[in-house]
């Protein structure tokens, strides 16, 4: 099959490098890909919102199977385009991304379906909106509706700290369009912890758990980033957390979301907090976490256009998904000063020490070939450093031992990826 992957991040080099490993591939290409991706894959320069051109390039180039990586083309109907154009695509069709693309949408779901969440309130109105808060306990968590590049929540201590916050989504429109609603939620305590999942609108296979690190700095101080680095599995999630997914929260989903008429077929990312009353869901994702993929797919053993497949033809029961019994660590290598301001088109050096090392992954996220055919930074998240070990502990070091490897100005990363595993 001739593959189009959407997307350019690291998320996206996990996905394709996974790809290049079926024995179903023959041509893959990624839109608009990275300097990394391109030992995979064949980058093509359309952006993933240029629908029009992604689906011409489609039929153009004898496209027979095509995988959205990212959540706004998913939640804006890239599926549904590509479909309607008779091309074969892997991700929830625009209807079913609403899970992700309004958080509004997700809430009042697990409501009405009885899956366990936080307490919480949607608001149209900025006036309703105070009023209910100044009634409320704090802390107390605000949410933008829609995405805002992972940016859109706001824990506040205080009644003034949520008035700041509310105006700023609300009237500030701080996150655009994304704040013409906005859930205010229960604040919950407990560990933080990520499950992916593959579905095909009805059955529901799910893949082995991560944890990832939100915020910049280490000990979890700074601003929140796109993910500094994950590790998996997460020794936090125990047979009795599954046990209770199981029951309560990952059918259940898939289930209501076709009681909807929204039959879910993709990845749906539960983002979970395990606490003291049980897991709950923080929130749904669509599609692969990144940099989540990056320390899941390489554990897992399936053939994974086979599994996408199924997912594509609703015939995801005959699939028993395996993951190798060991570890991996994802640091990520960040531009210093992200996410806020930072130079790009550093020279990058040392991708070698990475061939012929079946246990280390350099996967790319901000990357791109300069004029001379150096690869250069080019973007806040560049590298993610991903290592196996038998242990999370050996993984750990691995990964570590590798981000050495690398060299480039201002190479920033944290140094407490997975510090978390031990206390496990
Ligand atoms: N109800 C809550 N209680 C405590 N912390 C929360 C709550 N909701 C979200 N958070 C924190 O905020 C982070 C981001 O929230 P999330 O709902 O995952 O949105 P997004 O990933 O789109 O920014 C979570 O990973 C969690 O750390
Ligand atoms: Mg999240």
């Amino acid at each position: 099959m001739n593959i189009l992957v959407v997307g350019g991040g690291g998320r996206e080099h996990a996905i394709c490098m996974s790809v290049s490993k079926s024995k179903k591939a023959d041509k893959i290409y990624c839109a608009p890909g990275n300097a990394g991706i391109a030992s995979v894959a064949e980058c093509v320069p359309i952006g993933a919102m240029e629908f029009d051109k992604l689906v011409d390039f489609a039929k153009n180039n004898s496209i027979d199977f095509c995988i959205v990586g990212m959540d706004d083309p998913l939640v804006g109907g890239l599926v549904d385009l590509m479909e309607e154009a008779g091309i074969r695509t892997f991700g929830p069709k625009k209807n079913a991304a609403i899970l992700e693309g309004s958080k509004a949408f997700a809430k009042d779901l697990m409501k009405k379906y009885n899956i366990p969440t936080a307490a919480y309130e949607n608001f149209d109105s900025y006036d309703e909106a105070i009023e209910y808060i100044k009634k409320s306990k704090f802390p107390i968590v605000l949410k933008a509706d829609g995405l805002a590049l992972g940016k859109g929540v706001l824990i506040c201590n205080t009644v003034d700290e949520a008035i700041e916050g509310a105006r700023e989504i609300m009237l500030d429109k701080k996150f655009g369009e994304s704040g013409n609603r906005m859930v205010v939620e229960e604040f919950m305590t407990g560990r933080e912890v990520s499950v992916l999942s593959f579905v095909d609108g009805k059955t529901i296979r799910i893949m082995t758990s991560a944890q990832d690190h939100k915020r910049a700095g280490d000990g979890d101080t700074g601003l929140n980033t796109g993910g500094m680095g994950t590790f998996s599995p997460s020794p936090f999630y125990t047979d009795e957390v599954d046990d209770y997914c199981k029951k309560y929260i990952y059918q259940a989903t898939v289930d209501a979301m076709r009681s909807e008429n929204r039959e879910f077929k993709g990845i749906i990312f539960f983002g979970l907090m395990i606490t003291e009353n049980g897991p709950r869901v923080l929130e749904y994702n669509a599609r692969f976490g990144d940099p989540e993929a990056q320390v899941v797919l390489p554990r897992m053993k399936n053939d994974i256009l086979e599994v996408m497949e199924a997912c594509v033809d609703g015939k995801l029961d005959d699939i028993t998904l395996e993951f190798e019994d060991n570890a991996a660590v994802c640091v990520v290598l960040a531009s210093d000063g992200y996410p806020v301001a930072y130079e790009k088109g550093k020279i990058i050096k040392g991708f070698e020490a990475f061939d012929n090392k079946s246990d280390y992954f350099c996967f790319h996220a901000g990357t791109k070939f300069d004029d001379d055919g150096n690869i250069v930074t080019n973007g806040g998240r560049v590298l993610g450093i991903t290592a196996k070990g038998d242990t999370l502990k050996e993984a750990r070091t691995n990964a570590y031992r590798a981000t050495e490897w690398i060299d480039f100005d201002n190479k920033y990363m944290r140094h407490d990826i997975g510090k978390a595993i031990d206390e496990a």
